[in-house]
């Protein structure tokens, strides 16, 4: 540890599972005091407890919140504002897939997976933003995927949603350069978590051949680049997208 993060307010969506668990856990190693927003209150709480027990500066607190509904995010964002003063790192990782080919894919599919993961970023970034601007400082870290940049097929509610994250990001980043809060994207590859679980052992298989480095990457990949972007070692950094995914996309 080399507290990097000492004492800055980290909120991390979904951080109470896979991915997510593991930026929570390395933000706190790196002495973050942490906020987890998901809707799993059980697991929810069994990490924010594991995390206090291990880094106990962190204060690792779990709020239940859908995050695709914007009244509810704006109200529990707010209350973290109040409670903590500021929020220094925002990390947009909460995401779900259902997948389906165009033809049968029902219009709840679509929306469901558009608003969970990407107007939740609209909801969470606009509910954090007055407070970075007002601290002249800030770090917005979004999960994308590679399939936002190469597509797949069975998943265009998807990709679209981690293609429209990449937009948002830039966007972003621009409006905010100015305010010194810096946006950025990582896009993770095929990553071994319940996500990548699901997958069969063709798929698996048909994957592996397409990794460069082959193999699947871990969710401490994942974290140690949140990690970077979140402290001031990339204090020039901004409007990226960082594919961490062994190759696939180059
Ligand atoms: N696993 C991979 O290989 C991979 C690859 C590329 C991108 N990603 C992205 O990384 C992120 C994390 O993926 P993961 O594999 O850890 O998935 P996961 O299913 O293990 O975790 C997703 C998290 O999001 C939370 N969540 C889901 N819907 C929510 C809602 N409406 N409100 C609040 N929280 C909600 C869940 O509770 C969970 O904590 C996702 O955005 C995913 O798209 C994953």
């Amino acid at each position: 540890m080399n507290d990097l993060l000492k004492g800055q307010v980290a909120i991390v969506t979904g951080g109470n599972a896979g991915i997510g668990k593991a930026i929570s856990q390395k933000l706190a190693a790196e002495g973050a005091r942490l906020v987890i927003l998901g809707t799993n209150q059980e697991t929810g709480d069994a990490a924010a407890a594991e995390i206090r027990q291990l880094h106990p500066a962190s204060e690792a607190k779990f709020f239940s919140v859908d995050i695709s509904k914007t009244n509810s995010v704006d109200e529990i964002i707010k209350n973290v504002v109040e409670t903590y003063g500021q929020v220094d790192i925002l990390v947009n990782n909460a995401g779900i897939t259902s997948d389906q080919l165009l033809m049968k894919m029902s219009e709840e599919e679509w929306d469901r997976v558009l608003d969970i993961n990407l107007k939740s970023c609209y909801n969470t970034c606009r509910a954090v933003v007055r407070s970075m601007m007002k601290a002249r400082k800030g770090k917005i870290i979004n999960i994308s995927s590679v399939v936002g940049l190469m597509g797949n097929a069975g998943q265009v509610n998807y990709a679209a949603s981690k293609a429209g994250m990449i937009g948002f990001t830039k966007a972003l980043a621009k409006e905010l350069a100015a305010r010194n809060i810096l946006v950025n994207c990582i896009a993770p590859g095929f990553i071994q978590t319940r996500m990548t679980d699901a997958l069969n052992e063709a798929q698996k298989t048909s994957i592996l051949q397409q990794i460069p480095l082959g193999k699947m990457g871990q969710v401490d990949d994942i974290a140690n680049t949140v990690w970077f972007l979140a402290t001031p070692l990339s204090n020039y950094i901004t409007g990226q997208v960082i594919t961490v995914d062994g190759g696939l996309v180059m």
